[in-house]
């Protein structure tokens, strides 16, 4: 009988866990192994939804955001019970590899069926990019890119009006992808939860922005912030006669989760799919996979999620001199 392996996706979407799923299969069927997708992430494992995947079932989803495999939020996969469960279904089938695709939350998740004896291979994949070890995970670029779309379009509304816009970006307990696109959005403002301003400080920067003659202002403020982007829009009407500028809010929300996978994220989430499955042919077990300087990097399970992932100074930096 062939090995067989399975490979599923959980938590938040990612552009780029398609072609994840598509390599990990093709690359699979190569080294002669039977591969299983695992539907809806840990709910599926738990209720032992599996589909066999050949090579046709993960044609034409290069491209596509989201997963083809469904993903989940499963309380209860945090039980005892529901991890036994997992294990169980796995055994059941005679799958001796899995490769769970996702980020941070997953990959706890991921460390817990390693540690009952399953050889899990993880692949970092969040929009979030705040699992440690890999530079970044699969789905962040390609949402930074369709956030930073929506904020040109924003600045040339802005602009015409005179007009302040708050932009809250995705990012539930990190400043990341408000960061990256408060730069390179160029932003007057970014508000992020590593570097917390108060509402007064923001206003502060807004009013500067004005004084030297800018005809709008861009404050990029990450959900997971403090002072997220409903706190700093009641500050601002509360003191709107001292403040005196016109405000309007943008949540971009979702949007920026199902982007069509750019170059990046497709060619990365092909090279991590592939790799995944040869660390599992190779013997691997409990392994985090992720990126950094266009090479794969392999991370113990445990250290990459007990690691809180810190942002780049230099970034930070750079954010502060160039709003000007
Ligand atoms: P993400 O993977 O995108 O960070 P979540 O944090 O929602 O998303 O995690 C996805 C799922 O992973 C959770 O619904 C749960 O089933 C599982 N999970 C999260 N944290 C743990 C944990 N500490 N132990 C085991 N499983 C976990
Ligand atoms: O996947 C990460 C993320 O997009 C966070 O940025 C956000 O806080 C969260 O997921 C939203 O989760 P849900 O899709 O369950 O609303």
């Amino acid at each position: 009988m062939k090995r067989r392996i399975a490979v599923l996706t959980s938590g938040g979407d990612a552009p780029g866990m398609n072609p994840a799923i598509r390599a990990a299969v093709r690359t699979g069927i190569a080294r002669d192994l039977e591969v299983f997708g695992v539907r809806h992430g840990y709910t599926g494992l738990i209720a032992g939804d599996f589909i066999h995947l050949g090579a046709r079932e993960v044609g034409g989803i290069i491209d596509r955001g989201g997963t083809m495999l469904g993903t989940s939020r499963c309380p209860a996969f945090l039980t005892d019970e529901g991890q036994h469960s997992a294990v169980q279904q796995l055994a059941g089938r005679g799958i001796t590899g899995l490769i769970v695709i996702g980020g941070n939350g997953s990959q706890h998740g991921s460390l817990a069926l390693s540690e009952r004896g399953v050889a899990v291979v993880g692949i970092a994949s969040t929009i979030d990019n705040d699992l440690a070890g890999s530079e970044v995970t699969l789905g962040a670029t390609t949402a930074l890119d369709v956030a930073l779309e929506a904020i040109s379009r924003l600045r040339v509304t802005a602009s015409a009006h005179g007009r302040v816009f708050l932009v809250e970006v995705m990012g539930r307990a990190c400043g990341y992808l408000a960061l990256m696109a408060g730069i390179a959005g160029g932003a007057e403002a970014i508000v992020i939860p590593e570097a917390e301003e108060s509402p007064e400080d923001v206003a502060i920067a807004i009013q500067e922005a004005y004084q030297r003659g800018k005809s709008h202002a861009i404050v990029v403020v990450a959900e997971g912030a403090r002072h997220n982007a409903d706190a700093l829009a009641r500050h601002f009407t509360e003191h709107a006669e001292r403040l005196n500028f016109e405000l309007r809010v943008t949540k971009l929300g979702h949007v920026q989760r199902g982007g069509s996978p750019g170059a990046f994220d497709r060619l990365s989430a092909t090279l991590l799919g592939a790799t995944a499955v040869e660390r599992l042919c190779g013997g691997a077990h409990g392994i985090l996979l992720g990126l950094a300087g266009g090479q794969v990097t392999t991370n113990a399970l445990g250290d990459a999620v007990r690691t809180r992932k810190p942002l780049e100074p230099q970034w930070l930096h750079l954010a502060h001199v160039l709003a000007r």
